[in-house]
This record gives C-alpha cells, sequence and structure tokens, in this order.
C-alpha cells in the first residue's frame, strides 16, 4: 500500500504553518483500471519460432534493412516469445490492473487463414503461448486487453493486395473467431485495430510503414473501409456466438494528436475539426455514429465532372453496410500523445491529391511548448480537451486510454521526464473525469517496456522498463517510473 501526507495542510512541527504539507492529492475512480501496454511485433521477438508465419514487417526489414532508419528490425526484439513468465511477475510487481498487449495473427495463422489446404493451417505453439500468458496474467489477478492486429499483417494476405483488398475482412473475421474461441473466456477486454490509420495512411498511403505501398489518395481509402468492415463482422461475430458465454466488451483503439487552431479564424477552427475527423473521425464516425464524416465526403467523395472519371475516390457504404458498421462498439479506446497547432491551407495549391492534400491543413508547434526525444510535444491540456471532444461528438461513450506515455533518449534510468510526463497527462484525465464528466474507464501506459519503435528501431525508448537490446539474454531494469507509477497504482491517488 501507499499513504500520502497529508490529508489536510497541517501544523508542520518546527515550521508551524509555514508550508502547505499537504499534496494536492486527487483520487481516481474507484473501479478506473490502471495498465501498460506492449505489441506482438515490437516486443515479441521469435520471429519465425515454433511455425510462425512472416508478417509484412518481417518481410520488409529482411529484405531492405534501410527501410527502419537505424537498419534494425524485431527479429529478437524483448525477446517476450521467451520471457512472458518473468514479464508477467514484473506486472505483478508495478500492480497494474490490465495488462494490454496484442496477438500475432500469423502466429496463429502462419498463412492468415486456415483451410483444407495443408499449409494454410492453425499453428498450435501459437495458440498455447497466448493460452499460457492469458492464464499467467489471470492467476495473477492481472485484466488482459487484447488487441487482434497491431500491424503485423501475415505476408501472404500482403501478397493477395493486403487491406485495399475487400477479401481480407473475411479472413481478418475468421482470425477473430478463432481467437475468441480460444482465448474468449479469459478475455474481458478485446480490441479489433490498433491506430488504423496509420495501417492504412502509412502502409498503403505514403508508404512509410509496411507493406511500403504508395497510393496515397485511393489505396489508403480503400483500406480504411475493408478495416472498418473487417472490425464490424468481428464485433457482429463476437455478439452472435460468444458474447452471451463470454461477457467480455469489444472495441477499437483509434488515435489522434489534439488539433488546436493556430488562430480564432473560422477557417483554422474548422481546419482544425477537419484534422480530427480525417484523423479520429474517418473511423469513428461509422463505427459511432453512421457512415463517413461530412466533412470526408465533401472533400474525398465527389464525382468528377468529367465524364471519363465518374469515381469518387471515396469508396462508398451501402445502406445495409453503414448500419452494419454502426455501433459496433463497447467501449472507446483512445491512444493520443501529443497536440498540433493547425492552420487552414484550403487555398494553397498543391499536386496530386493525397489523403493529407485532401485534408489541407499544416500542423504547426508552439515553440514554448516541451517536447520528448521524439520531438513530440508534451501538452496535457490537449490530452483534456481530446477526451471532451470524444464525449461530445459521440455521445457520452466509456473511454479506456489505451495508450499514453513519452520517449526519452535511453541515457538514463531516473527518467524524470517520463514521470512529469505521466504526472501531467494522469492530472488532465482527472480534470476530464471530474470537471468535463468524460467517462474514463482507465489508463494505459505506452509503454510497459523499452520495444521497437517501428521505423525508428530502437532509438526511441518508452518504456517504464529498460531492456538492454545488446544482451542475449534482454535483461529488464526498472527505471525511476516504474516506482511512481506503482504508488499510484497503489494510492489510486495521484499526487500533483
Ligand atoms: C502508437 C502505436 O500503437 C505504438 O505501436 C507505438 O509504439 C506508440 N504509439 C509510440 O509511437
Amino acid at each position: 500500500g501507499y499513504t500520502a501526507w497529508s490529508f489536510l495542510d497541517n501544523f508542520e512541527w518546527i515550521i508551524g504553518y509555514s508550508v502547505a504539507n499537504t499534496l494536492n492529492t486527487r483520487a481516481f475512480p474507484d473501479d478506473f483500471m490502471f495498465g501498460v501496454a506492449t505489441a506482438a511485433y515490437q516486443v515479441e521477438g521469435g520471429w519465425n519460432a515454433d511455425g510462425k508465419g512472416e508478417n509484412i514487417w518481417d518481410y520488409i526489414t529482411h529484405k531492405d534493412p534501410t527501410f527502419i532508419s537505424t537498419g534494425e528490425n524485431a527479429d529478437v526484439a524483448c525477446d517476450t516469445y521467451n520471457k512472458w513468465k518473468e514479464d508477467v511477475e514484473l506486472l505483478k510487481d508495478l500492480g497494474v490492473n490490465h495488462y494490454r498487449f496484442s496477438i500475432s495473427w500469423p502466429r496463429v495463422l502462419p498463412t492468415g487463414y486456415a483451410n483444407m489446404l495443408l499449409i494454410n493451417k492453425i499453428n498450435e505453439p501459437g495458440i498455447a503461448y497466448y493460452k499460457n500468458l492469458i492464464t499467467a496474467l489471470k492467476e495473477n489477478n492481472i485484466e488482459p486487453v487484447v488487441t487482434l492486429y497491431h500491424w503485423d499483417l501475415p505476408q501472404h494476405l500482403q501478397e493477395l493486395g493486403g487491406w485495399p483488398n475487400p477479401k481480407i475482412a473475411d479472413y481478418f473475421a475468421d482470425y477473430a473467431r478463432l481467437a475468441f474461441r480460444e482465448f474468449g473466456e479469459d478475455v474481458k477486454y478485446w480490441t479489433t485495430f490498433n491506430e488504423p490509420k496509420q495501417i492504412c495512411q502509412f502502409g498503403y498511403g505514403t508508404g512509410l510503414f509496411a507493406p511500403g505501398i504508395s497510393t496515397s489518395g485511393v489505396g489508403d481509402y480503400l483500406c480504411v473501409r475493408t478495416v472498418l468492415l473487417a472490425h464490424a463482422k468481428a464485433y457482429h461475430i463476437y455478439d452472435e456466438e460468444f458474447r452471451e458465454k463470454q461477457n467480455g466488451l469489444m472495441s477499437i483503439v483509434l488515435d489522434t494528436s489534439w488539433a488546436e487552431p493556430v488562430s480564432n479564424r473560422t477557417e483554422d477552427v474548422e481546419a482544425a475539426d477537419r484534422r480530427l475527423q480525417f484523423a479520429f473521425g474517418i473511423f469513428g464516425n461509422p463505427i459511432y455514429n453512421g457512415n463517413w464524416p461530412q466533412v470526408v465526403i465533401d472533400r474525398v467523395g465527389f464525382r468528377s465532372e468529367n465524364e471519363n472519371f465518374t469515381e469518387s475516390r471515396l469508396p462508398e457504404f451501402t445502406d445495409e453496410e453503414i448500419e452494419y458498421v454502426k455501433d459496433t462498439y463497447d467501449f472507446v479506446g483512445l491512444n493520443s500523445y501529443t497536440t498540433e497547432l493547425v492552420r487552414d491551407v484550403s487555398e494553397e495549391v498543391f499536386g496530386e491529391p493525397t489523403f493529407d492534400k485532401d485534408l489541407r491543413v499544416q500542423s504547426l508547434t508552439d515553440p514554448s511548448w516541451n517536447t520528448t526525444s521524439y520531438g513530440w510535444a508534451i501538452v496535457p491540456w490537449g490530452q483534456r480537451k481530446l477526451l471532451k471532444w470524444v464525449k461530445d461528438t459521440y455521445n457520452n461513450p466509456k473511454i479506456l486510454v489505451t495508450e499514453n506515455g513519452c520517449s526519452d533518449d535511453g541515457t538514463t534510468l531516473e527518467d524524470e521526464i517520463r514521470i512529469s510526463y505521466y504526472t501531467e497527462y494522469l492530472s488532465a484525465v482527472l480534470d476530464a473525469i471530474y470537471e468535463d464528466e468524460v467517462d474514463v474507464i482507465g489508463y494505459t501506459g505506452w509503454s510497459f517496456m523499452d520495444n521497437f519503435e517501428w521505423i525508428s528501431g530502437y532509438s526511441q525508448h518508452f518504456g517504464m522498463y529498460h531492456v538492454n537490446f545488446t544482451d542475449d539474454d534482454r535483461p529488464r531494469t526498472p527505471k525511476k517510473s516504474v516506482d511512481f507509477y506503482k504508488k499510484i497504482i497503489a494510492s489510486h491517488c495521484l499526487s500533483d
């Protein structure tokens, strides 16, 4: 346990009442959940262990090592594939209520699906790995919060076109059914996709992320549509086949920075809202409200007047599909790290239309803002405004903060920057709960341990635990933030 001194300002012995000896201590709601997160490709390693299939990041990092700025890959990463028992002990020591992790699709289905062909089968050691992990978590009273897809598509499915191909939604649905069947007894919190904006915009728009396909303004929107239908299929499968017995909650994890208009000019205010709609609403509106956001329809869904080009670039939903996707959530999973100042650039002339060019905003930063080693601005009030915006835009849903955190350069275990980031952002969450009456049910720090930060390799350290990536055994060492988070969890209070 942990006891904060003091409840009230009081007589501080020989210095009398001269100091306020209360910490400004504020309690979280009783059932508020605290957790930490990771994702399969970023931590597991064992990239081809025990029958695991190749995913798009395995494929691209092996084929082109320059794809990652540091030339690294996640073949071994934190080796949680072998060290999961030790990690559950660390989680237990931290005292978290939940652990958010993802299942590697090709670890359980090496080619992405199972059928009568001998090569397309379920990989039993993969199933056993997640069963063991989930059982160990439950034995230690840690609730698994499981993501089905954190960016690691089976390469086999990429060869069929990946997410722009609508057929992938059916394979995803089968994979989701398998996961519910195998693990659902012990999983009460499911999310389908993590940050689908990155999957589509970076994977198939700019090509910055695997599979590295650049079809900006076309493939990215096709991807969004497939992902939305895949999510909805998984939700309905859960609802119809598993919910009654398993009684869990199901969602998707969406992300955005908060967008603050750079001025109070109407154009900039509208641009900031447009930024949120293109980043968050493009998935959030179909799921929470129904259909694409109007501003996306206006800017991408129009048809050319040139009779040779009658197709809009925004793939349409039929009325049945709009209904099928709508309301497929039990809570909102929200990832957010930073805030941008947004300026309207609608009038400026660009080249070819792309996701970004459709949006037509310029993102700026305030030079007075402190930044993390990633260069991300630390703006806790943005987190509060974003939570309020989600509440107001999507009918006051339950919100689980599924990621929030801060990277540093990894040179010290005395990670004061992370402690102050968490303090300020958790304080903003409390303001959202108590001042703005946002229904935030929990908070998840990114990340449990240092890990593979996608195209930045191991150069950004988000972990509460340090991992030594040059030692074959990948030893973990707690940073100062471990002790800090432990106290918050044990006391259920924040002291600013
Ligand atoms: C978003 C992603 O979900 C996660 O994979 C990534 O490492 C963190 N944010 C930090 O960039």
